[in-house]
């Protein structure tokens, strides 16, 4: 088996004519995975019971390649809800893109723009030329006079770059025959092997309390080994475990949010996560060996944006009447829909990883036990960057 950890996901956003339609100053990854993650309280705020995946830095990015064709208040409230500077944001994006998509990540992490126009479309040159110098965004000129053709295209090169994870990120209803103009997406790949790997026959089948109460018999993965583990409080007084999962090469890691009453639902948690509460987590985990029972699983969910960025104030990108992009192209164009598709599948797998890994299985002692059985909160986090690059929450596993 080729690798344990994978990742796919992609964020789409379609734009139609007018016609018809940190104590230090937080990085620009901590910025736009903030506004990420607001988004995502608000999903998980709305299906407390499921199972949702998402990824933070996914939407920064999408807005971060319609930011340069936006003016006035669209611009403002863009650059307000992601907190980047009023000037020269780009520089930093461009070296996110850069540190995050660097070779010490490669076949880890791997980030792909696209931007797919109406053929003949007049797009500004600036703006193309700045996302392909930022993002190293690639151009494709499409006729979606037919719309089926045109979503398949797309969807193809999603499936391209997610290696198959995301098979379809639109519907060709969601683009319009006359009035479509661009479709911006966005494509986040991970795939990680654990630092130290689970062996396969310890997974054991064990029950997992889940959301509504019900209780799961699911496969757990155990482990005996030294973990960065640690213990934070909400600003309630809400004590939740936290757990480090470190990936082979170092530069990310798996956060796993436990809180630590077992009848305290996770929705108690979540609006608490933010990335200056991630950085505070370091001064309060230590190594410790423990024998950590965590489950398999996959998930996959589908999030629109439309409601939550609007609530987060990013209102006039969506607005037939007040969207300004002016810098994107002479007609007036607006966002008709935004989405994202996400997926995770997180198992014990072993790479050739896997044989760095067995080498922990040491104690005598019977050491602590950490059951991450009831629903949990996951991170995958560039460490450098402080970039969150995906995030979820398991109710059954
Ligand atoms: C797009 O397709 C329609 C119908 O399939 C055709 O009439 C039109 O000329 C095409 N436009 C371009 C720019 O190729
Ligand atoms: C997807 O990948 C295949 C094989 O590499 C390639 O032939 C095809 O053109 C790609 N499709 C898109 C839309 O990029
Ligand atoms: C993350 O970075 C900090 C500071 O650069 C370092 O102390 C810490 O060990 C790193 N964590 C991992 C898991 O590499």
């Amino acid at each position: 088996m080729e690798h344990l950890f994978l990742f796919g996901l992609c964020a789409l956003v379609a734009l139609y004519g007018d016609k018809g339609v940190l104590s230090q100053a937080p990085s620009y990854g901590e910025r736009g995975s903030d506004l990420g993650i607001q988004v995502f309280q608000q999903v998980a705020q709305s299906k407390p019971q499921e199972n949702v995946v998402f990824s933070p830095h996914g939407v920064a990015s999408i807005l971060g390649m319609l930011l340069p064709g936006a003016h006035g208040e669209t611009r403002k409230q863009m650059l307000n809800a992601l907190r980047y500077k009023k000037n020269g944001p780009y520089k930093m994006l461009k070296k996110l893109h850069k540190t995050l998509t660097a070779k010490s990540n490669q076949d880890t992490v791997m980030i792909a723009n696209g931007m797919f126009s109406q053929k003949g479309f007049p797009m500004e040159e600036m703006f193309v030329a700045t996302n392909k110098a930022n993002f190293q965004c690639e151009s494709r000129s499409l006729n979606f006079s037919n719309p089926d053709a045109a979503a398949d295209e797309i969807n193809e090169w999603v499936n391209n770059k997610t290696k198959g994870h995301i098979p379809s990120l639109i519907k060709a209803d969601m683009l319009d025959a006359a009035l479509t103009r661009l479709v911006t997406v966005n494509s986040i790949y991970f795939k990680g092997s654990w630092k130290s790997r689970f062996q396969p026959e310890n997974t054991k089948m064990r029950p997992f309390n889940g959301g509504d109460g019900k209780v799961y018999k699911v496969p757990m993965m155990s482990q005996l080994s030294v973990f960065n583990i640690g213990m934070a409080t909400t600003p309630q007084g809400l004590k939740y475990k936290v757990i480090e999962l470190p990936y082979q090469g170092d530069t990310i890691s798996m956060l796993i949010v436990l809180p630590s009453e077992e009848d305290m639902p996770l929705s108690r948690v979540i609006p608490h996560i933010s990335t200056a509460t991630v950085q505070s987590w370091t001064k309060l985990m230590h190594m410790r060996k423990v024998r950590l029972l965590i489950p398999k699983f996959t998930v996959d969910a589908e999030v629109d944006l439309k409601a939550p960025l609007s609530a987060l104030g990013l209102t006039d990108m969506f607005s037939q009447d007040k969207a300004d992009f002016r810098h994107l192209c002479a007609e007036p164009v607006h966002v008709s829909k935004a989405l994202q598709k996400a997926k995770t599948i997180v198992n014990e797998d072993g790479t050739k990883a896997a044989a760095a890994t067995t080498a922990i299985l040491l104690a005598r002692s019977s050491p602590p036990w950490v059951t991450v059985d009831r629903p949990f909160l996951f991170l995958i986090r560039h460490n450098q960057t402080g970039t969150i690059i995906f995030m979820g929450q398991i109710n059954r596993p």
